[in-house]
């Protein structure tokens, strides 16, 4: 094909160059505007005000209070690879900034009109320059504050190929919204404001704690009303990494990932291992009913973590992924856990000498069950009474009625039993290792290369009682299953030949024996919630007052004690506040 161009080679002016790179950095309104905020954060400003106008596209303007430009630099800041953040090679393995390739500006310069205002701490008065596609119109000196006032106007005005580009002003001015609420939740001890096209969108103001900016986030990014003390605390320290957040309720659970953010030494990141170890923690408790709403900050020495791997920052690479994998993966595990919606932790059961006091009423139990709980609390073992809310009766044979300090609970007997058998099962069965031989090994044929690198991972599958082999150059055979991966009549639950051509197919992913490990307990673990359910009292048949009180007992002893293995909610609560004012006896 003949070519419109010269063959020959020559070097692309600044100007050009620039704008190809503002292809990376600032894809959209939102991009540009994590990079003025970021570069606000670096000079250690305590208070932002952001302000947006149509979508950011018209304008972006970020004011702080951080130490300001020095006036000789002001030119320099708009320069590509001008920095005051690295120096030398070795400070690009330990970063501690949020910018630190020096491009931020002069991409955004490239494509924008650009006013830069900034008065340095040391100085008594200030700066501005005004810069259009580079160009430097002009420089004066003003009168101002100390820190820096950034203004973008008309974003992609010479790039109009971009411009089209861009969704509807709604999802630009949402994507720097959202982009805020990450930023924020990095930085509790900063006030941030965010004003969209004149009107007051929210104001985080500065916190202690990072739980409180994790609440001031949740209730403005999904309207929740939710106080501080209601989120879940998870921490977990490992030699080389050390993992903490907060996790909602299983209430405020939405169906989207987009309440699971992720942070990775304070950057917010969107990174396939870290998100991979939230949901397979979430899937086995939730069963793909809800995702997860968190905050997870992870911490490791940054030379651990690669955070110049994409022009955005919000990729990065682990130097041990596989590790971080399974520490937030147990983290979040263990945070879900206590989550358990409709049972509060610290409740004794009362004894008939003391009945409880509840709030301005009281509610009367049938008489024959506490005669007949009475003889028969005697017979059960201490821990079992020592928690759980009290049973007043059953209905339709099917709901618990109890009541504990907070309220009116129902509990589904069919759906709290099978919850209970199924974690009994779950602890019992994965903490051991079975495996049954077969009479008859499975062979299975896989390219050389996948057989390769699967044998050195089948210790790894060994642990959860599948035991493979390699018996040829291409072959793969399986000598032992686990026996939940059998039905109850001895047929396999999946086909084993299957199962080896998938762990081949993703033996090439990084964290290959960890998915593949999840692929095969998840197979377990959908085994033993049939099971489980099997062996559950059915909905309909009637309980004995002590067999409902054990169950309740058990099932304040459970983890994820609020919902069944299938997703279905275990109890309704209707607290005494809503009950009073449901008869208008509070307002
Ligand atoms: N709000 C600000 N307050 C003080 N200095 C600033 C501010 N914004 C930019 N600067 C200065 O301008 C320089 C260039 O900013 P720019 O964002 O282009 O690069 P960077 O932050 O160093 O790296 P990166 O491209 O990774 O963001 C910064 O190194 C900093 O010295
Ligand atoms: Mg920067």
């Amino acid at each position: 094909m003949q070519s419109l161009f010269s063959s020959r080679i020559t070097k692309l002016d600044d100007a050009l160059s620039n704008q190809i790179a503002a292809g990376e950095v600032v894809e959209r309104p939102s991009a540009a505007l994590k990079e003025l905020v970021e570069n606000s954060l670096d000079a250690g400003a305590t208070t932002l005000r952001v302000s947006i106008r149509e979508g950011g596209v018209k304008l972006l303007e970020v004011v702080d209070d951080g130490h300001g430009i020095h006036p000789e630099d002001l030119r320099l800041a708009l320069d590509r690879h001008a920095t005051s953040k690295i120096r030398e090679t070795k400070d690009l393995f330990a970063i501690h900034t949020w910018g630190f390739r020096g491009e931020a500006l002069a991409s955004i310069g490239a494509v924008s009109r650009l006013k830069l205002s900034s008065r340095h701490k040391d100085f008594p008065v200030g700066r501005e320059i005004v810069c259009e596609a580079t160009q430097l119109k002009d420089a004066k000196e003003i009168t101002r504050t100390v820190g820096t006032t950034i203004e973008v106007s008309e974003l992609f005005f010479n790039t109009p190929a971009r411009r089209k580009f861009l969704k509807s002003q709604a999802s630009e001015t949402s994507a720097c919204a959202q982009t805020l609420h990450r930023l924020a939740l990095a930085s509790p001890e900063v006030s941030f404001e965010f004003w969209i096209d004149g009107k007051k969108s929210f104001h985080f103001p500065a916190v202690k704690k990072t739980e409180e900016r994790v609440a001031q986030v949740f209730r403005e990014a999904f309207n929740l009303e939710i106080g501080v003390e209601e989120l879940i605390p998870f921490s977990k320290n490992k030699p080389d990494a050390s993992v903490h957040g907060f996790l909602l309720p299983t209430k405020y659970f939405i169906p989207s990932s987009r309440g699971i953010f992720l942070f990775v030494n304070k950057r917010s990141v969107k990174d396939k291992v870290l998100q991979q170890a939230v949901m397979t923690a979430a899937k086995e408790v939730l069963f793909g009913s809800a995702y997860p709403q968190l905050a997870l900050y992870l911490e490791t020495s940054p030379e651990s973590v690669d955070v110049n791997v994409h022009p955005t920052k919000s990729e990065v690479r682990f130097r041990n992924s596989s590790q971080i994998f399974g520490l937030i993966r147990s983290t979040v595990e263990e945070a879900l856990a206590k989550t358990r919606p409709a049972m509060p932790e610290d409740i004794s059961f009362p004894s008939p000498s003391t009945p409880m006091a509840a709030p301005s009423f009281s509610f009367e139990a049938p008489t024959h069950f506490h005669q007949k709980a009475d003889i028969e609390q005697e017979v059960l073992s201490p821990p079992a009474l020592a928690r759980g809310p009290q049973f007043l009766g059953t209905l339709k044979n099917t709901y618990l009625v109890c009541q504990d300090d907070e309220g009116l609970l129902l509990v589904d007997q069919h759906a709290a039993h099978e919850r209970v058998s199924y974690e009994k099962l779950r602890k019992q069965r994965l903490a051991r290792t079975e495996s049954a031989q077969l009479l008859i090994p499975i062979i299975v044929e896989v390219p050389e290369r996948s057989a390769d690198l699967l044998e050195a991972e089948l210790g790894k599958l060994s642990d959860l009682g599948l035991e493979l082999d390699r018996s040829g150059p291409t072959q793969i055979s399986v000598r032992a299953i686990p026996p939940l991966l059998l039905r109850g009549d001895g047929t396999p639950r999946i086909s084993f030949s299957k199962l080896v051509k998938e762990l081949a197919a993703t033996m090439e992913h990084e964290n290959a024996p960890d998915i593949v490990a999840d692929e095969v307990k998840k197979v377990m673990l959908d085994g033993l919630a049939s099971e489980s359910c099997h062996g559950s009292v059915r909905a309909g048949k009637s309980l004995s007052p002590m067999e409902a009180h054990h169950l309740l007992a058990q099932m304040d002893q459970t983890d994820f004690a609020g919902h069944c293995p299938h997703g279905r909610p275990t109890t309704l609560r209707l607290d005494w506040r809503d009950i009073e004012k449901m008869f208008k006896r509070i307002v």
